[in-house]
């Protein structure tokens, strides 16, 4: 039995699909079933018979979760972390988190595998609320180009690290294809959601005054030492993602049109069957902390074809519980990357409610 946490994210979600397609028992975590990563003791019930863990980063007790993955009889986990982990600026509070979390698995005696990747794609959809308002989509740091990731791709990655020994000890450093500004990105966008969509690239200044009204200020300092400070390379593309599966890291245009409103009816069926073969949660009947229900199998929303326009236009796609919160895509605040969760071991207290970046 694998474990995936994060199962309701861009990456869980994608490494759940992948692993029931390949027929592998698998279970996911969700909130929903009171089962949290801040409470390490809660996850017990969901850890029984499980290998292989798929563990997310920046959680309050990451000592902790490793203990309990190790006392259930976890074999091996493959922690998402970040190429902040190898800025190596403890003093970076999105680097602090993600070097602490990768040590405390490192640590903890159970065989474990690194996944570093640059930002998501998906952290596009923080662009929502603006192109819900019209055309012109502002944000900082435009002229830093991004080798940004499809989380399927991250998750393919996963799912053989989960399931192959040789990536033991291993840390992958992950990229997409190809170095894009955030105009180019915006111009892909376009294309797919056939629009005629602008870019305006924000003053540093202006970067600052918006990003610190919605984000603690030691996330904002992270993200200007990041892409100011140069102290993290998100722009080199790597060969990993093609050397791992034997296919090249899908483009942005393809995760564009992935996410882009459907064109036909077919296009439709096929979501709807793919979201309910990708969504269901394998669980002992009652198991606490995982989201079953009492029939031993729940489906959970699957949002990831289609988001932008679930988001921007009508309700096409009718099948499904309605999103939760977690799935409203743009609540990630900053610009650059979805960065860091907030409640992370270095990650200063948060009102509730604020948006701060998700990486
Ligand atoms: N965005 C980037 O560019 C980037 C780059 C490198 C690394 N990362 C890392 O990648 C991680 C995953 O990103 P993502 O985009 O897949 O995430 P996401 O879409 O924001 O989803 C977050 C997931 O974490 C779960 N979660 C949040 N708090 C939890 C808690 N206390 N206990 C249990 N589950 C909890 C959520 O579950 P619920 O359904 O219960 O809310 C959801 O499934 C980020 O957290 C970040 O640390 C991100």
């Amino acid at each position: 039995m694998i474990f995936v946490t994060g199962a309701t994210g861009n990456v869980g979600r994608e490494v759940l699909a992948q692993l029931t397609a390949a027929g592998v028992p698998v279970r996911g975590l969700s909130r929903t079933a009171g089962a949290d990563l801040d409470d390490p003791a809660s996850l017990r019930p969901a850890l029984e018979g499980v290998r292989a863990v798929f563990l997310l980063p920046g959680y309050r007790d990451m000592r902790g979760l490793a203990a309990e993955f190790a006392a259930a009889g976890v074999e091996r986990v493959v922690l998402l972390s970040s190429q902040a982990a190898v800025a190596t600026d403890s003093a970076n509070a999105v680097s602090a988190y993600m070097i602490d979390s990768e040590t405390a698995v490192r640590e903890s005696g159970l065989a474990w595998t690194f996944l570093r990747p640059a930002a998501f794609m998906s952290n596009t959809l923080r662009w929502l609320p603006q192109l819900r308002a019209g055309d012109v989509v502002s944000d900082a740091f435009g002229d830093v180009p991004i080798a940004s990731i499809d989380p399927a791709d991250i998750a393919a990655v996963a799912v053989k690290a989960l399931l192959e020994p040789a990536h033991e000890g291993r840390a992958y450093s992950l990229s997409g294809p190809e170095a894009l500004l955030p105009a180019e990105r915006l111009h892909i966008l376009g294309r797919a959601l056939d629009r005629d969509l602008r870019f305006e690239a924000l003053t540093d200044e202006e970067a600052w005054t918006r990003m610190s009204a919605t984000t603690p200020i030691a996330y904002v300092q992270a993200f200007f030492s990041f892409y100011r400070g140069h102290i993290i390379d998100e722009t080199t593309v790597h060969p990993t993602v093609e050397n791992l599966t034997g296919r090249p890291p899908r483009t942005f245009t393809q995760w564009a049109t992935t996410h882009a409103p459907p064109h036909s009816e077919r296009n439709l069926r096929d979501q709807d069957a793919r979201r309910t073969a990708a969504a269901v949660i394998i669980a002992p009947p009652g198991t606490a902390g995982v989201s079953a229900t009492t029939s031993g199998s729940a489906h959970i929303d699957n949002p990831a074809p289609g988001r932008f326009h679930e988001a921007l236009g009508p309700a096409l796609i009718t099948a499904g519980p309605a999103p939760t919160a977690s799935h409203v895509p743009w609540r990630a605040g900053p610009p650059g990357s979805g960065w860091p969760r907030p409640g992370g071991p270095s990650a200063p207290p948060r009102a509730r409610g604020t948006c701060a970046p998700t990486r």
